[in-house]
């Protein structure tokens, strides 16, 4: 049920916050420690590459995740489209391991790759927000995301989920292989900080549905652009934007631009930078300028400790592996109110559909 919702989209933006302390609740115990079932760890820890597979959002979450495995758990991860790797997949390691990635955990592409993955025998993990959907029956290892039914064709909820459920993987991993920089990682009072980062955008909505008014109520195209872990937040953000809205929308590695896109900016074309972290905040910022000087409007998404004068929307501060769960928020927002200032059905747009069960 909406309640006082026009739609369950926006319910399930705002539900995020609570979303976050629940997987806090379900993944930690007293001391602060994440808690995994120690079979998944022991076949992770056997592995020498982590595969991990996705469509859509979920594949997005991924690219955030892998980082998070690399870093703490020292494993060798890539991310793969789940349409594409059934079809055409790299060389693969002697020792796989697969995390299938799945709000529904019952899209037909990711589950033709466990159908493949289970005649090898290869281990495999799914998170997924839906308890014995096929995704999790079928694969040999299961993790819920305890985000609540999510109802929107969009999916938001379930993205910022999958990476807090990620981030516990890769904490409770890295102190399983005794990795010491996964100890330091005091991943339960970031969550906490997240959830009340959260709070804070979602309650500047009005500022959000402004910017979203002036800004891309009329665009045809629109971009986002980031490098690195701000470049996967991106993608994933004009996908929200393109799904409901139907702004055509690119999220793009910022430093590519000159190489060939900015041909594409015009006078008045949005370009929204997402700028969290130290090491890339300059670059983005003069690819920014570069469109600008060709005429973009540009709108900024920033971290409050690199956050500028003119910057448009400022987000809390969290642990750089963390920041795409409060960026990807007034990007959620920003979709949201574009569709719904054109009078469009957020909650189901054309084309689309919840779980997608056909290849
Ligand atoms: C976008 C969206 C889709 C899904 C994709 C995978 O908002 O919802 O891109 O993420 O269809 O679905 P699941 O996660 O159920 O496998």
């Amino acid at each position: 049920d909406k309640g006082a919702y026009p739609y369950y989209m926006l319910k399930e933006i705002d539900e995020q916050p609570a979303v976050m302390r629940r997987i806090v609740g379900q993944y930690f115990d007293q001391a602060g420690n994440p808690q995994v079932d120690e079979a998944i760890l022991d076949a992770l820890a056997k592995a020498d590459h982590l595969y991990i597979i996705g469509a859509g959002t979920s594949y997005h979450a991924g690219l955030v995740g892998a980082r998070m495995i690399e870093k703490y758990a020292h494993i060798p991860t890539t991310v793969h489209i789940s349409s594409e790797f059934a079809y055409d997949h790299p060389m693969l390691s002697e020792h796989p391991f697969f995390l299938f990635l799945s709000q529904s955990g019952e899209t037909a592409d990711s589950r033709q790759v466990l159908v493949e993955v289970n005649e090898n025998h290869w281990p495999s993990l799914t998170m997924t927000n839906v308890d014995k959907s096929t995704l999790s029956r079928e694969a040999t290892y299961t993790m819920l995301l305890h985000a609540g039914p999510e109802i929107a064709v969009a999916s938001t909820k379930a993205y910022t989920a999958q990476i807090a459920v990620e981030a516990v993987l890769a904490k409770a991993l890295g102190q399983f292989l005794k990795h010491p920089e996964a100890d330091e990682f005091d991943l339960r009072s970031q969550l906490g900080m997240v959830a009340n980062g959260m709070q804070a955008i979602t309650d500047s909505k009005d500022d959000i549905e402004e910017i979203a008014s002036r800004f891309l109520s009329k665009t045809r195209n629109a971009f986002y652009i980031g490098r690195a872990i701000d470049w996967s937040v991106s993608i994933e953000a004009a996908l929200k934007l393109k799904e409901i809205s139907y702004v055509q929308a690119e999220g793009f590695a910022s430093g590519e631009l000159k190489h060939g896109t900015i041909a594409l900016i015009e006078d008045g074309t949005p370009v929204i930078g997402i700028i969290t972290q130290d090491k890339t905040a300059g670059l983005t910022r003069s690819n920014l300028e570069e469109t600008v000087a060709r005429g973009a409007n540009a709108i900024t998404i920033v971290s409050r400790h690199l956050a500028q004068e003119t910057d448009t929307i400022i987000i809390p501060d969290v642990d750089d592996n963390l920041t795409p769960l409060l960026s990807v928020v007034p990007a959620q927002l920003l979709a949201y109110y574009t569709s719904l200032g054109k009078g469009y059905d957020v909650d189901k747009p054309r084309n689309l559909a919840k779980s997608v069960t056909v290849m």
